[in-house]
């Protein structure tokens, strides 16, 4: 579904990301993991069109999209979320996914009809008239969340949507991106909480210091020295361990 070889990008003089290569296969959920400032954020943005990189190559189904604008990317069916969300905070939640279905739709009565079934696949049914200003943390993370699956992605890329969230609303969000990933969409997630990698992702790549230094399945990475090093630390690796161990749910 994806296939990114070679990207790299510089700010000035910083290496944001060097050399980054890595295949996300259709149908599956993949992590990527790695410490703050590691240049998670900015891969994400060159896959997507956001920012352009310095070199290499972006292949998304099949297809060469390397320096297309993020618009053109997501009419192909490639979308992010962003870290930071900033919704129209005066429009209704439907109003801001409608956003989102407008891409597909012209007609303001089909857009809002379909942001209202997006909505609700999200569990904000209950929110559809709620102006996005006064939603909680975890209300307008599963907006964003929506805003980008209004767009009818093939390939979903999530940028930390369980930051932030309680322990409920966290298990919440993971049966959504389960949900969201068995109804035919790949996807690609950052994300810092390993409790949600390792219940989620079946291959994990993890980046530090703009470079891919390791792959493999959540419980394999747990126990590379380098990773627990760079990222993880012990406890958290443990803990990671155990859980494949259990059987993640
Ligand atoms: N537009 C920019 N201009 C200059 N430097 C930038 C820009 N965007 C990112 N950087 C720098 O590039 C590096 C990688 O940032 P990035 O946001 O990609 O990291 P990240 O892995 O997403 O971190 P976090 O976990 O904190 O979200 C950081 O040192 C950051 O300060
Ligand atoms: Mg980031």
């Amino acid at each position: 579904m994806l296939e990114v070889s070679g990207l790299t990008r510089r700010f000035g003089g910083l290496l944001a990301v060097a050399d980054a290569s890595l295949h996300v296969p259709a149908g599956s959920i993949v992590a990527l993991v790695g410490p703050n400032g590691a240049g998670k954020t900015t891969l994400f943005a060159m896959i997507s069109g956001f920012v352009p990189s310095d070199s290499g190559k972006v292949v998304f189904a099949g297809e060469d999209v390397t320096g297309l604008g993020p618009h053109v990317i997501c009419a192909r069916g490639l979308v992010r979320t962003f870290q930071v969300v900033q919704p129209f905070g005066r429009l209704s939640v439907r109003e801001n996914v409608a956003v989102g279905t407008h891409l597909r739709v012209a007609d303001r009565r089909e857009a809002l009809a379909r942001a209202t079934a997006v909505a609700e696949r999200v569990g904000m049914g209950h929110l559809l008239d709620r102006p996005a200003q006064a939603l909680t943390v975890a209300g307008r993370k599963r907006l964003e969340l929506a805003r980008a699956l209004a767009t009818e992605p093939r390939l979903l890329l999530l940028d930390e949507v369980m930051a932030g969230l309680n322990p409920t609303e966290m298990t919440e969000m993971i049966r959504i991106v389960r949900g969201i990933r068995d109804g035919g969409v790949t996807v690609f997630l950052i994300e810092h909480v390993m409790q949600a990698v390792a219940s989620l992702a079946e291959r994990v790549h993890v980046l530090n210091q703009g470079r891919l230094i390791a792959e493999g399945a959540p419980a394999e990475i747990a126990r590379m020295p380098e990773v627990v090093e760079a990222y993880l630390g012990h406890g958290v690796a443990e803990r990671m361990t155990a859980q494949a161990a259990g059987g993640a749910r």
